[in-house]
């Protein structure tokens, strides 16, 4: 348990040279699971994210689209907040290393270490690669090496010849190991602490930390030729992030300060494990509790990157799968120890099966039953019978083995087994068979119903962290409150079925994915659809579309699902139609009503959630990701067909 009840928690800072993408919200998740992990703990919760903005990387990529660098990193921020906000990442504080507060601790930080003398002016020549901001040791080159290519990103790198401040990283070699020896568990998963160990007693180089042929950076202090190393820009916000270097914030700083928890990538475990660790020694800082590192979310086996085409975009994801969805997937089904593949195919079989049947049919098929016997207030039972104890025997052997999974961040691993609970519970309400009880045992029904709702009251609350909005529905329809002050996690393991629940109907908590909604192509293989783009079509398959002008005359929301609206189309001569569409994200059905759009009305008419639609709706997914119709520029007779 960490000190003075509080948890502080770090995610690594985006490069913002574009939006978000899925590997960005990875880590940010994993962070965010985290802090409303600690938070049923009763923990004071510090959570820290933000934007890396300063550097060669950003200052070229400002430079190609020919923009001023600050205007450049300011036209991403609105892209990363909106996708925090909509995936519902709770952080305390977004810090951007290019706010006045980051600038100035950052500064005072080099300060520091300039006074303990670990800091040194000499020069530097050698290769960078700009996309990882690193320096290329010799030891990382192939002997004789031409021009290198960098070890963690495969790019080639550039020649650099400047004067430079260094760091006197070589004189905290031993002071490292001794440090990972004595705290074998600093870096998570244990295998990940190896790599840096064979780093550091492989022999450590001085670092250097400033540069002179790159402008767009943090002044050095009381050098203006020299701007700082990005990586030690950037590396500071994690004590910048909580005040220090400011006046004023140094009760801030202290309280929080050392991180709980630092989230990061597997690629840049060694500017955190070794290069960050040193540099606080040298400052006579604390250091980091533990640092968590994952893999790589991959696509088709590779990893995800702008010119391969393969990016996936989280904010495309959740209009089709919903934000919780696609939040389960990533933390059950990309093992925080390894790399792991992101597909549709299993993020859709992970929301039908895992989501849609296993939990969400057994909460409705509990509470659809207690309606219909009119049972609203479920009381516990006085005496169990033995299927209900040993129900309830595995909800404690269940929950002893999650908060050992989730104490390792072993997030994967906790889902699966409340899992194997949630199946457990399916299979007591099956062979129970209620539903007969309602008629002949009045007391067991209440009973089978009362240890089924004890079950998904703990299932729930375990799963809040993962899912916060459904586990937030789910618990309201038991009628189940969480005290945010109360370690609940310690209440849960006492294990007493003893509460009574007053059950809500609500609508159903998951959707399978609709065949209609199921996502094409989404913005996974840009590349892919360029292909596609090109395998042009004959004239004749064109006239085959009928594309036909209409006026959505009604329009309501379809109630057995969160995404259909139901629309009365006016297409002139050709009738009038019923149209579903799975807009209901984006659009309330008054906002339509009257408005022209244009609609595919050959296609063979098909059952969305058991209602015909008799064409389809053409729409078009904006830079957000939101929905918009498509309408004749000026108002066209009905049935007009496009041509
Ligand atoms: N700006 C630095 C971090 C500085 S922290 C003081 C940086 N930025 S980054 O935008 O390139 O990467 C940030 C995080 O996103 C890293 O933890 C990285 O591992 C993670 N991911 C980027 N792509 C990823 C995947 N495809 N999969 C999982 N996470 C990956 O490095």
């Amino acid at each position: 348990m960490p000190s003075k009840n509080k948890f502080y928690v770090t995610t690594p800072i985006y490069y913002v040279t574009a939006k978000p993408h899925l590997g960005s919200l990875y880590s940010t998740l994993i962070a965010d699971v985290l802090a409303r992990w600690h938070k049923l703990k009763g923990e004071k919760i510090f959570f820290l994210t933000g934007t890396d903005e300063h550097g060669q990387k950003v200052a070229q990529a400002a430079q190609q689209a020919s923009k001023d660098p600050k205007a450049f990193v300011d036209s991403f921020i609105p892209a990363y907040q909106d996708a925090w906000k909509t995936y519902e990442i709770d952080y305390t504080k977004f810090i951007r290393t290019t706010d006045p507060a980051h600038i100035m601790g950052a500064q005072h930080f080099v300060r520091h270490l300039l006074a303990t003398g670990d800091i040194y002016k000499d020069s530097y020549s050698g290769w960078y690669c700009t996309p990882c901001e690193t320096f290329i040791t010799p030891k990382e080159m192939e002997k004789d090496e031409v021009q290198p290519l960098c070890i963690s990103c495969t790019r080639t790198t550039t020649k650099v010849a400047e004067e430079t401040y260094f760091f006197k990283l070589s004189a905290y070699q031993d002071k490292l190991l001794k440090f990972y020896a004595d705290n074998p568990n600093f870096i998570m998963p244990k295998e990940r602490l190896h790599e840096i160990i064979s780093f550091v007693e492989s022999g450590l180089k001085d670092l250097s930390i400033s540069r002179t042929t790159v402008k767009w950076g943090i002044p050095f202090p009381d050098d203006a030729e020299h701007i700082l190393y990005v990586w030690i820009d950037a590396l500071s916000n994690y004590i910048t992030g909580v005040g220090y270097g400011n006046s004023g914030d140094e009760e801030n700083f202290n309280f929080w300060w050392p991180a709980d928890v630092q989230v990061l990538g597997k690629d840049i475990i060694r500017f955190h494990g070794v290069y960050w660790i040193a540099f606080l020694m040298a400052a006579g800082l604390p250091l980091p509790k533990q640092m968590l590192v994952h893999g790589w979310i991959k696509v088709n086996e590779q990893k995800m990157s702008k010119s391969l085409g393969n990016v996936v975009d989280p904010m495309v994801l959740q209009t089709t799968y919903g934000v919780d969805p696609v939040r389960y997937y990533l933390m059950r089904y990309i093992p925080i120890n390894q790399d792991g593949d992101f597909s549709i195919e299993s993020l859709e079989r992970a929301i039908e099966k895992d989501l849609a049947n296993d939990l969400g049919n057994l909460l409705n098929r509990m509470l659809i039953l207690a309606e219909k016997n009119n049972m609203y207030t479920i009381r516990h039972s006085v005496v169990w019978e033995q299927s209900a104890i040993n129900l309830r025997d595995e909800c404690l052997n269940m929950l002893t083995e999650v908060l050992n999974h989730m104490e390792d961040c072993m997030f994967h691993m906790a889902l699966a087994r409340i899992w194997k609970f949630i199946h457990q519970v399916n299979v007591y309400f099956h062979e129970n068979e209620p539903w007969k009880l309602a008629q002949t045992n009045p007391k067991l029904f209440e009973q089978v119903l009362s240890a089924t709702c004890h079950s998904l009251r703990t299932i729930g609350i375990l799963l809040s962290p993962i899912m916060p909005e459904k586990m937030a529905a789910l618990l309201m329809s038991l009628g189940v409150s969480i005290d945010q002050h109360k370690n609940i996690l310690q209440e849960l393991v006492q294990n007493d079925w003893h509460h009574t629940f007053v059950l809500l109907k609500t609508a159903a908590l998951f959707h399978k994915p609709e065949t209609e909604k199921k996502m094409e192509q989404p913005e996974i293989a840009e590349k892919q659809k360029e292909q596609e783009q090109q395998t042009y079509i004959t004239i004749e398959d064109l006239i085959k579309v009928e594309l036909v002008v209409g006026t959505i005359e009604q329009c309501e929301r379809v109630e057995q699902s969160d995404k259909l609206l139901k629309m009365q189309i006016d297409l002139g001569d050709k009738g009038k139609r019923q149209i579903l569409a799975g807009i209901r994200q984006s659009y309330a059905p008054e906002e339509l009503i009257g408005r022209q759009g244009l609609f595919v009305i050959n296609l063979k008419p098909r059952k969305m959630a058991g209602l015909e639609s008799q064409g389809m709706m053409l729409i078009a997914k904006d830079a957000t990701g939101k929905t918009q119709l498509m309408s004749p520029a000026q108002l066209v007779p009905n049935g007009t067909r496009l041509q």
